[in-house]
């Protein structure tokens, strides 16, 4: 295809996998009896960091806490938006703490966060692509949380029904391609098995030009991606999501995760966009 993608720069905030393990179950990927290689995340995790730098993003870090083993997944804190931080409030009470840690963070980064009332896992369910808040609930984000988010940023918040514990998270099953922040029309990808059958219909009428990724792309993570507008940083396993973005004039970059993908994560789990 002749289309040629223009990325943008980024601002990313992570949290280094120090004290990552799989110590409970909040999602099918979870099992606690069977062992993570620390050495082998953290160079996993070294590497989408060293990717994303190269690529030209800003790379920034909040201080891992002892004892909060999922804290790696940055982007369930919460969601920025034009600078204005809707912080979380996780399901499982295992992941609670992990709201006050990254709090910690953005106030000295000069934030005030917003903290949701009811059930809201941040940027794990709330998806900003273009003119919208994609919002997903059905396991962890409620659909109180949407309303909540709508308010606070003075965004139209489509509420996506999902119906697959394995896609627990919206952004297990869907990602932007495109944010429209550049002046073109706002894209996504996305596994369209893992919503209700309502909820496709409202996918398919927003975004008639999506990329559609195929079952085992989700299933190898395919869409917990991050793409800045031209490079799509997501799994090698996700081979025929990588070919059809290819063909649409993106480039995927491949960054291998595997050892996250046993707590139910992988990139974009481990990246909060700070859209100041
Ligand atoms: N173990 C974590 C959980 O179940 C994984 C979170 C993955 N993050 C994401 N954005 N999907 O909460």
């Amino acid at each position: 295809m002749s289309v040629s993608r223009v990325p943008s720069r980024r601002r990313y905030l992570v949290c280094e996998p120090r004290h990552f393990a799989v110590r409970y179950a909040i999602n099918p990927w979870m099992h606690p009896d069977r062992p993570v290689d620390v050495d082998l995340a953290r160079g996993q995790w070294a590497e989408l960091i060293g990717a994303y730098r190269a690529h030209g993003h800003t790379v920034e870090t909040a201080e891992p806490v002892a004892g909060l083993p999922d804290m790696v997944f940055a982007a369930n804190a919460a969601l920025v938006l034009g600078g204005r931080v809707l912080g979380s409030l996780f399901h499982a009470p295992e992941r609670r703490p992990e709201s006050t840690a990254y709090e910690t963070w953005f106030k000295a980064a000069g934030y005030d966060v917003h903290r949701p009332e009811s059930v809201c896992e941040g940027e794990g369910d709330l998806v900003p692509a273009g003119r919208w808040v994609l919002a997903g609930t059905g396991f962890r984000t409620t659909r109180e949380a949407h309303r909540e988010a709508q308010e606070f940023f003075g965004v139209p918040v489509i509420s996506l029904q999902l119906v697959d514990p394995w896609f627990y998270h919206l952004d297990t099953a869907l990602f932007v391609l495109d944010d429209g922040a550049g002046g073109g029309e706002a894209n996504i990808a996305y596994w369209p098995e893992a919503f209700s059958p309502g909820s496709r219909e409202v996918l398919a009428r927003l975004y008639p030009d999506a990329v559609l990724a195929t079952r085992a792309d989700a299933h190898a993570f395919g869409l917990n991606a991050v793409s800045d507008g031209r490079h799509v940083f997501l799994p090698p396993g996700a081979g025929e999501l990588a070919a059809r973005l290819a063909h649409h004039g993106y480039v995927p970059v491949p960054v291998d995760l595997s050892e996250f993908h046993k707590a139910g994560g992988g990139i974009k789990c481990c990246t909060q966009e700070i859209r100041r």
